[in-house]
């Protein structure tokens, strides 16, 4: 594995912005200090061409002026929180509301919008965050470092954090993935190792229900394209697609998509109870890198996290970070053709 970097660009405030580019044999990823974002990752294809499987952007300034969270590290709190509120410790806490009346992915200015401090670490790429206490309304000061290492025939995403207060953190990668690295992810098969999703309620909320996947949009148990079913029932229709969670089964893997053109497999595996899945429905059209042209259904993410607005549904696994207790999480995506 070798590590090497170039300046990107720069903020509005001038500091530089780095693209680091991690290497292991026949795969590469770009990471940049902005959002400490996965700007590209190329693996092969079945003929060995090298394919470029995330959306990206060639500029600091159209990560910064587009929306949509495009490959960054998201957090405090990666998903929604009703109303931004939630009760810690018999404590009220209200958090910015960027998302009509709900707080989103951490906030006005979550993890995403910071510049973070890379360094190369015996080969991995080590990006460390400190948070303050207060951040978008969060207590405690909160420090973290994601790694991202080319491993196992895959990209592993290491979270680690802790905090000097308890707090909640809810931390993933809002990677947009194109397992043809070009058009669109219609015909891109997947399959998700679920028996149950976490429904929504009109602002994109859960309603608190652990349905049956069986019957419904959401059954992945099997390979099915992700548009075959993206328009068939109340659960997909008022979204413009899939933008829900699903209450993982099985982790290693949780999830597998695979490419008929050109033969690539992802596998994802994670330590996390949840993963949403969302089709870029909300995806206007934009340039992205060397003038590939985005838009809806351009991609698909797979965010691994806990469920959404969990802090205020306590039967289900908790978010709350105990301050001095070291948080660990992994994700990993990993790549084979068929
Ligand atoms: C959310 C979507 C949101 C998107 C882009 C996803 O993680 O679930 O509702 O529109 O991020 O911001």
């Amino acid at each position: 594995m070798s590590i090497s970097k170039k300046l990107f660009g720069k903020m509005p405030c001038g500091k530089e912005v780095y693209c680091w580019t991690i290497t292991n044999g026949n795969m590469s990823a770009d990471i940049i200090d902005y959002g400490a974002t996965l700007r590209s990752l190329i693996v092969p294809d079945k003929n060995g061409n090298p394919t470029d499987v995330v959306l990206g952007y060639d500029t600091v300034e159209e990560y910064i002026n587009n929306d949509g969270y495009i490959g960054a590290t998201v957090g405090r709190f990666a998903n929604r929180i009703c109303k931004g509120k939630f009760t810690l410790n018999g404590k009220e806490y209200t958090l910015a509301t960027n998302d009509g009346p709900n707080h989103l992915h951490g906030g006005n200015i979550g993890y995403d919008k910071m510049v973070w401090d890379i360094k190369d670490e015996d080969g991995e790429l080590a990006c460390y965050l400190t948070s303050p206490d207060g951040d978008e309304g969060y207590p405690g000061t909160l420090e973290m470092k994601v790694t991202y290492a080319l491993k196992d025939g895959g990209l592993s995403i290491h979270y680690e954090a802790a905090s000097d207060k308890d707090t909640i953190f809810n931390p993933t990668n809002h990677a947009y993935f194109n397992l043809d690295g070009e058009g669109k992810i219609n015909e891109q098969y997947l399959k998700i190792n679920a028996d149950y999703f976490t429904p929504n309620d009109a602002d994109c909320l859960p309603t608190g229900e652990l349905k049956a996947v069986e019957g419904t949009s959401m059954d992945f148990k099997d390979f099915h394209t992700i548009a075959e079913r993206a328009d068939m029932d109340e659960y997909v229709k008022p979204y413009g697609g899939y933008d829900v969670n699903f209450v993982l089964n099985v982790k290693s893997p949780a999830c597998e998509v695979y490419s008929d053109k050109n033969g690539i497999v992802m596998q994802v595996e994670t330590t996390e109870p949840g993963v949403q899945l969302y089709t870029g429905n909300g995806t206007s059209d934009r340039l992205g890198k060397n003038g590939a042209q985005y838009g809806w259904r351009s991609a698909f993410c797979l965010e691994t996290q806990h469920y959404p607005d969990c802090i205020n549904h306590p039967e289900w696994p908790s978010c709350i970070l105990k301050a001095g207790i070291k948080f660990d999480s992994t994700t990993v995506y990993k790549f084979k053709t068929k």
